[in-house]
C-alpha cells in the first residue's frame, strides 16, 4: 500500500477513536453530574448518621413505618407512612390518626425545607403546623441535615 495512503488511514482511525473516547467521557461526566445533583452534597457518613438517628434515637420509624399484624416493622417499607397503632386517652381534637410517607422527603419538599422543619417545627408551603403526636422537633443543624440526607437517600420508594 502507498505509505501516504496508510498514513491517512491511520490518522482517520485515530480521529474516530478520539471522538468515541471523548463521547464516552462526556456521557460519563454528565451521568455523574446528574447523580450528584440528585443527592445534593450528602456524604455516605452523613447518610449513615441520619439512618442511626431515625432508627435508634429520634425514632421517626415508630410512627412513620408500617407494621405487620404481629407488630413487626415491614423492613422494605420503612418510612412509607402508617396509620398510628395508638391514640390519646383523653379527647384531643387536633390528634392526627396517621403519619404520612417521608421516605424520599414528602412530595414537593426541598431538602432546605426539611432541615428547617426539623429545627423549628415549621412546615413549608404555607402548610399549618403538624398536629400531635408529631413532635415539634428542635434539632441542631448537623442532626437535621443528617436525617434529611438519609430520608432523601431512600428515594421515591413508595411513589
Ligand atoms: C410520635 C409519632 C411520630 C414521630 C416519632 C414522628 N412523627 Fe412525623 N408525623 C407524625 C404524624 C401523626 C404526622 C401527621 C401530622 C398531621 O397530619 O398534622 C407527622 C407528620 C410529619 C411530617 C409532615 C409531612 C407532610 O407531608 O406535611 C414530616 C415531614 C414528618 N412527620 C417527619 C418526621 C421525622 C423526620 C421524624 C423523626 C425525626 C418524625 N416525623 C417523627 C407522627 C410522628
Amino acid at each position: 500500500m502507498n505509505p501516504n495512503r496508510t498514513r491517512t488511514l491511520l490518522a482517520a482511525a485515530g480521529a474516530v477513536t478520539l471522538c468515541v473516547v471523548g463521547l464516552m467521557a462526556f456521557a460519563d461526566s454528565s451521568s455523574r453530574d446528574a447523580a450528584k445533583s440528585a443527592s445534593l452534597s450528602a456524604s455516605p457518613a452523613q447518610v449513615k448518621r441520619g439512618e442511626y438517628l431515625v432508627h435508634n434515637v429520634v425514632l421517626c420509624v415508630d410512627c412513620h413505618s408500617p407494621r405487620s399484624e404481629s407488630g413487626a416493622f415491614l423492613p422494605d417499607r420503612h418510612l412509607t407512612g402508617s396509620v398510628l397503632p395508638f391514640g390519646p386517652i383523653v379527647p384531643m381534637p387536633a390528634w392526627a390518626p396517621a403519619a404520612p410517607l417521608i421516605a424520599g422527603l414528602p412530595a414537593g419538599w426541598t431538602e432546605e425545607q426539611m432541615v428547617r422543619f426539623l429545627k423549628t417545627g415549621e412546615r413549608p408551603l404555607g402548610l399549618p403546623a403538624t398536629r400531635p403526636p408529631m413532635p415539634p422537633y428542635r434539632l441542631g443543624q448537623d442532626d437535621a441535615e443528617a436525617i434529611t440526607a438519609y430520608l432523601r437517600s431512600l428515594g421515591s420508594r413508595a411513589r
